[in-house]
C-alpha cells in the first residue's frame, strides 16, 4: 500500500491534503474508521483515483459525514464516488449545498454504523457550525473537527497574525475563540457537550486541523477547557 492512506489502527486510517486558505497552513485530514458494517468517512476531502483503490482494499464505504457547516466542500464529491454510501451530515449543511439530500445527524437519528462501537457528541450550541464529534471504542480515538485545533510547526508571521486574534497557538492544543465566540449564547449546553466529550475514554486525539495526538490526549483536552472555562 502507498502512503497516501495511513494507518493509526487495525480500524482507524486518515487521508491528510494540504489546505492554506490566504496562505494560511490549515491542512486538512479526513479519517477512515472501519465498523462491522464498513467503512465510514468523517469528514471528507478530495479522493483520488489512487486514493480510492487503498480505500477500497479496506472495506466498502457504507458512511460518508460532514462534521460541519464549514466541512462539506469535498462531501458532493465524495458523494459521487460513493453513491452507495449513506450521507450524514451536521445541522447546518443542507443550507450550505443545496444539492444535500442525506440525513441530518441529531441524538435520535445517527448511522446505524454507529452502533458497532461509536459514541457521539453534537454541538449544538455552536451558532453557525453545529459540529459533531465521533469517539471510537475500540481505538479509544477521539475525532474533532473545528473544535480544537493542533498546531505544533511555528507560525509564519502572517500565520501569527492570524491564529493570534483566534487564540489559536502553534505550541499547544487549542479551542479558538470563535467557538467560544459562536457557542456564548449557549454555554450551559456547549459545556455540557464538553462534559460529554469527556466522559469519552479516548487516549487519541484526531484533529482536522494541525498534528494528531497519538496518545495521551485526554489529559490535554482537560487542560484545555479548564484553561478557558475553569
Ligand atoms: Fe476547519
Amino acid at each position: 500500500m502507498s502512503q497516501a492512506i495511513k494507518k493509526l489502527d487495525d480500524l482507524v486510517w486518515i487521508l491528510e491534503k494540504p489546505f492554506s486558505p490566504f496562505g494560511i497552513r490549515a491542512g486538512l485530514r479526513m479519517s477512515i474508521i472501519k465498523t462491522t458494517t464498513g467503512l465510514i468517512l468523517y469528514s471528507p476531502v478530495r479522493i483520488t483515483d489512487s486514493e480510492a483503490i487503498e480505500i477500497e482494499k479496506l472495506g466498502a464505504v457504507r458512511v460518508i459525514i460532514a462534521p460541519n457547516a464549514f466541512h462539506h466542500l469535498f462531501l458532493k464529491q465524495a458523494v459521487d464516488r460513493y453513491p452507495d454510501a449513506e450521507v450524514w451530515a451536521a445541522d447546518g449543511v443542507q443550507q450550505k449545498q443545496k444539492w444535500f439530500n442525506g440525513k441530518i445527524i441529531s441524538r435520535n437519528s445517527f448511522p446505524k454504523a454507529f452502533e458497532s462501537g461509536i459514541d457521539f457528541e453534537i454541538f449544538n450550541s455552536i451558532k453557525l457550525s453545529k459540529e459533531v464529534v465521533l469517539f471510537h471504542r475500540a481505538s479509544k480515538t477521539l475525532f474533532v473537527t473545528d473544535l480544537f485545533f493542533n498546531f505544533r510547526k511555528p507560525f509564519s508571521i502572517v500565520e501569527k497574525i492570524f491564529w493570534a486574534v483566534w487564540g489559536v497557538s502553534d505550541k499547544r492544543l487549542s479551542l479558538s475563540r470563535l467557538i467560544k465566540i459562536l457557542s456564548r449564547s449557549n454555554r450551559k449546553d456547549f459545556n455540557q457537550s464538553l462534559k460529554n466529550v469527556l466522559s469519552f475514554d479516548f487516549s487519541r486525539l484526531v484533529v482536522t486541523h494541525g498534528e494528531m495526538l497519538e496518545s495521551a490526549a485526554k489529559p490535554q483536552v482537560i487542560e484545555l477547557i479548564e484553561n478557558n472555562f475553569g
